[in-house]
């Protein structure tokens, strides 16, 4: 096996837990609404993007996900499709995002190339916690670099629009402007499909964290398939200022 599938595969057993979790939040779905379980499942959980296979956004879905589809229809039990989803998470191509990162951020531009949304990825490879106190200053050097690399390439770039569950951290908002982080608000309706609700059930080496993902399964019983975002501890929170504000805060 090569170093790059050997890690995948690893990668996939570490991540069991939260497919476990996926899988059981989009069977309650189905359950609720009677939609396919693969419908829900793309919907409602990131198992696309996990499997390398893109946004899904208002398009379709890959023709590869027709594939998991179909296996995920001929398992018998919840085990089955467990295992099916692990060993289709440890097969699908190893591939490096394309986007450019800032050490642990990344940002894409919405709208009419006037939005910026921001990202933000476990990216040190340490035994710290990205988001310590003792980071702050990488961060912020991090969050410098990216906006300085916006204002060259994107002068058209107006807003600056997050949505995270990590907005409810302080130890997230401080890096921050401060007209940002006062921005806070509670959205309307959460997307599922990427990170910003299913990020929370991960500690920063990339491991599930017990107690989120037992407080999710907790919660399924009474799960709301009109507002199913609202499961989660923490409720994924927007952010949005002028970039200006960016500018300033960073020096850049
Ligand atoms: C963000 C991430 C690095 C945090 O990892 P972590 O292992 O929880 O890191 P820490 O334990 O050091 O937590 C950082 C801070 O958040 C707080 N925190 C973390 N999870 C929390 C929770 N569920 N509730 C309240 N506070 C929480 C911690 O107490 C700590 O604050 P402090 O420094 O003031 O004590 C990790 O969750 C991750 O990589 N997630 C996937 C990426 C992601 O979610 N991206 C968002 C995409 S939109």
């Amino acid at each position: 096996m090569s170093p790059g599938a050997e890690a995948q595969n690893e990668e996939a057993e570490r991540l069991r837990p939260l497919f476990d979790a996926q899988l059981r939040f989009a069977e309650a779905l189905s359950a609720s609404t009677a939609r396919p379980l693969a419908d829900t499942c793309l919907e409602f959980t990131n198992l696309h993007r996990r499997f390398g296979l893109g946004r899904v956004g208002q398009g379709e879905a890959s023709p590869q996900w027709a594939r998991f589809a179909d296996g995920l229809a001929r398992c018998a039990s919840q085990a089955e499709r467990l295992d099916w989803t692990v060993a289709f998470f440890a097969a699908a191509p190893v591939q490096e995002s394309a986007t450019q990162r800032f050490g642990c951020f990344s940002y894409e531009l919405a709208g009419e190339g006037d939005i910026v949304r921001i990202h933000f990825s476990s990216r040190d490879g340490d035994d710290v916690s990205p988001l310590a106190q003792a980071k702050v200053d990488r961060r912020l050097a991090d969050l410098r670099a990216m906006f300085a690399d916006i204002r060259d390439r994107h002068p058209g770039a107006r807003t600056v629009r997050g949505g995270s569950w990590l907005y409810n951290l302080e130890a997230y908002r401080r890096l921050f402007p401060t007209a940002y982080a006062a921005s806070v608000f509670t959205p309307e309706r959460v997307r599922l499909d990427g990170t910003s609700s299913w990020g929370q059930l991960l500690d920063f080496r990339g491991s599930v964290k017990p107690a989120a993902r037992q407080a999710l399964l907790d919660a399924l019983p009474t799960l709301d398939p009109a507002a199913p975002w609202t499961a989660f501890p923490l409720r994924a929170l927007g952010a949005e200022a002028p970039i200006e504000a960016f500018h300033e805060t960073y020096g850049c």
